[in-house]
């Protein structure tokens, strides 16, 4: 098996993408710590392992050091040490912002745009973004690399080898009108993925990210029918990528498969996105 005894931790494991790399590392062998901030779902994700013996639910919010730290003391007391990385564990829209005026906005500006009209509704998302969307989105999706990358190399540095994977987005590759602050968190991701991977690369340590295209997950979900149509009509394929779509550029990259890829980023995204 491709991933036969090695320890990995999936952040944001409870759901979706991180679910599904979860069952897919698992099933080429790996023991796999999941991690989630909801410990229901992540436990969820443990029972549907090949093996729930050999899976972990840690319940911790990735943004908070504390928890960090905590979390991997605990993996290298149960584990012994770390294999893998993923950092995955993301959001789409912080509490406090307007999803629904946001939705009418989009369609509105879409039916103008099949209309010929010209676009006369304005997303004015940036301007009107509180400190506090701004910080949790960067706390989550960036804070959150970083702090795992942290505490993961200090494990796999005394081994002088590992494998971390980052979840981007095609928002960093394209940048995304609805979600400045997400696509400026993805963007920063793959610069720290391009910064650390030449770091650690004399520990025999490979860093890469994902920027994957629409996938269909509890995070698209909220997104109306029309949204998902456009969405559709801008990817070449002509449908949603599979979270085990995803899965399996993670295996191929935490793999020996992927053992000279290193600073890279690999898009799963149906040709949305070809740069
Ligand atoms: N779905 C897509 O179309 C898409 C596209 C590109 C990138 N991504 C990225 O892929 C990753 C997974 O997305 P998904 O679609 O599976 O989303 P999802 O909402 O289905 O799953 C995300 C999981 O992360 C967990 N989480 C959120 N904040 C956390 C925190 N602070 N600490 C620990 N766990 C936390 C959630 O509880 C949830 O279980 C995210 O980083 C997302 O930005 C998704």
């Amino acid at each position: 098996m491709k991933l036969d005894d090695r320890v990995a931790l999936v952040t944001g494991g409870g759901s979706g993408i991180g679910r599904a790399i979860c069952l897919a590392f698992a099933e080429e062998g790996a023991r796999v710590v999941v991690n989630d901030t909801r410990l229901e779902e992540a436990e969820r994700t443990v029972k549907a392992l090949s093996d729930p013996a050999r899976g972990r639910a840690i319940q911790a919010d990735v943004a908070d050091s504390g928890q960090v730290k905590a979390m991997f003391t605990t993996v290298e007391r149960e584990l012994g040490g770390l294999d893998i990385l993923v950092n995955n564990a993301g959001i789409a829209v912080g509490a406090d912002e307007d999803r629904e005026g946001l939705r009418r906005k989009f369609e509105a500006r879409i039916m103008e745009a099949v209309s010929g009209q010209g676009i006369q509704t304005h997303l004015d998302v940036t301007e009107n973004l509180s400190d506090a969307a701004w910080r949790r989105m960067l706390a989550v999706h960036l804070d959150g690399t970083f702090f795992c990358t942290r505490e993961a190399l200090r494990l796999m540095s005394r081994r002088n080898r590992g494998a971390i994977i980052n979840l981007s987005s095609v928002a960093a590759l394209m940048g995304l009108e609805s979600a400045p602050h997400y696509s400026a968190a993805k963007g920063g991701i793959l610069a720290f993925t391009r910064a650390v991977a030449r770091e650690v690369a004399s520990r025999g340590i490979r860093v890469n990210a994902i920027a994957p295209g629409f996938i269909d997950t509890p995070m698209t979900q909220p997104m109306s029918p029309l949204m998902r149509a456009a969405a559709l009509s801008r990817t070449p394929l002509g449908r949603w990528g599979e979270p085990r779509e995803v899965a399996a550029t993670a295996l191929f990259l935490a793999s020996d498969d992927g053992s000279f890829f290193t600073g890279q980023w690999l898009s799963p995204n149906g040709g949305l996105f070809t740069g």
